[in-house]
């Protein structure tokens, strides 16, 4: 069995997609052909923002807003220990220090009411609180309404990570659109995911849109000469051939989706009472980019997924070590019992297969499996 399945997808969209890639390979414009910007007019239309502008990675699609806005030393960004190490890790690469902030029971994403406590542990640090990092866990949005309002009574932006999120939504609005600008990742196992490396930044920010793209192509001006750069940037591309994996993956998105709600929907009935299953406010839709359950305790864990294991069926951790006791991060002076949430879910939680094509007949055996453990 599969963790995720990309083989039935990849024959689904094979035909499609081979046609694309056989015209890219004749028309030759392999970096930023006009398959990334048919992509990105496609992305902003989707996700409802008026700019999306792809790169390279979910990781550079963090990384290039923080150089844009000009984030760096002395300056703190706020997110969660909770989280992929990308999410953190971009705030050290522009020099700028994470200040951590626990995540709420029930969806794993960045608590609002913690916010302003963080935002006064950074200043008597020392620090200029600058932007705040919500990550969209396992698919679902975090809370941005209260988000929003706390951000802008601090004085911060909101940076979103919908590397996992891309796909979920609040009361209709997608992922991607929430706070200044949003990121999110193509890496193949993501809910869109391309055949290698990619992301997208979505903003409604026109001056931000335009720093990005300068962002992207090392820091390059806006006149002709593409020698002449003005700021410090990155390559940050994406490529055609990606571009239209994602193209030929997004026209079977929102079918796909419906397929995730059907898996998440069977798991939570067969398997409450036996694990914590997930938790979807109200309003809000995930798009399950991994299905994360609690067992009772690491020893439960454990036996859970031994028993998984022994019939042949795949599951993973995310996260057995949060950020903030990382060795990477021993230098930010955090300790056991500074997030005791996230260290209490990195204890206990697991993550079982999840993808559209899982048929009944294999969920019945994974649930069986986890209810006779
Ligand atoms: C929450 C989160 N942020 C950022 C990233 C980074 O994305 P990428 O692997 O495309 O660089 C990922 C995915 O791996 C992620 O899960």
């Amino acid at each position: 069995m599969q963790f995720i399945d990309l083989i039935t997808q990849k024959n689904r969209i094979r035909t499609s997609l081979m046609q694309r890639i056989e015209a890219i390979v004749d028309h030759g414009q392999y970096i930023m052909g006009p398959e990334v910007a048919e992509l990105e007019l496609q992305l902003a239309a989707y996700v409802g923002t008026r700019h999306c502008v792809s790169c390279s990675s979910g990781t550079d699609a963090l990384l290039m807003p923080l150089m844009a806005m000009g984030v760096g030393p002395g300056d703190a960004v706020l997110t969660t220990p909770f989280t992929f190490v990308a999410t953190a890790e971009v705030i050290s690469l522009v020099g700028a220090t994470p200040v951590f902030v626990e995540v709420l029971p029930g969806t794993f994403n960045i608590d609002p009411d913690l916010v302003g406590p963080a935002v006064e542990e950074a200043k008597r640090k020392g620090l200029n609180p600058k932007a705040i990092i919500p990550v969209d866990l396992f698919g679902l949005p975090a809370d941005y309404a209260r988000l929003e309002s706390v951000a802008a009574s601090h004085g911060l932006w909101i940076l979103e990570d919908a590397a996992q999120g891309f796909g979920g939504t609040i009361n209709g609005r997608r992922a991607g659109s929430f706070g200044l600008v949003g990121a999110t990742s193509f890496f193949p196992a993501k809910p869109l995911g391309c055949y290698g490396d990619g992301g997208a930044i979505f903003t409604d920010d026109d001056e931000l849109d335009r720093l990005l793209r300068s962002v992207r192509v090392h820091g390059q001006g806006d006149g002709d000469d593409k020698y002449q750069n003005v700021r410090i940037g990155i390559n940050g591309r994406l490529d055609s051939i990606q571009a239209a994996v994602v193209l030929e993956k997004l026209a079977i998105f929102d079918d796909e989706l419906v397929e995730r709600q059907r898996v998440a929907d069977a798991y939570a009935g067969r398997l409450k009472g036996r694990v914590e299953v997930p938790g979807v406010p109200s309003g809000y839709t995930s798009c399950w980019a991994q299905y994360s359950v609690l067992a009772a305790s690491t020893d439960e864990r454990e036996k859970i997924m031994g028993a998984l294991r022994n019939e042949g069926i795949p599951s993973v951790i995310y996260y057995r070590i949060p950020l903030h006791l990382q060795k990477a991060y021993e230098g930010l002076g955090y300790k056991k019992g500074d997030f005791p949430l996230s260290e209490d879910f990195s204890a206990r939680i697991f993550s079982l297969p999840m993808h559209p094509y899982l048929k009944e007949k294999e969920i019945d055996r994974i649930c069986e499996v986890i209810v006779k453990s």
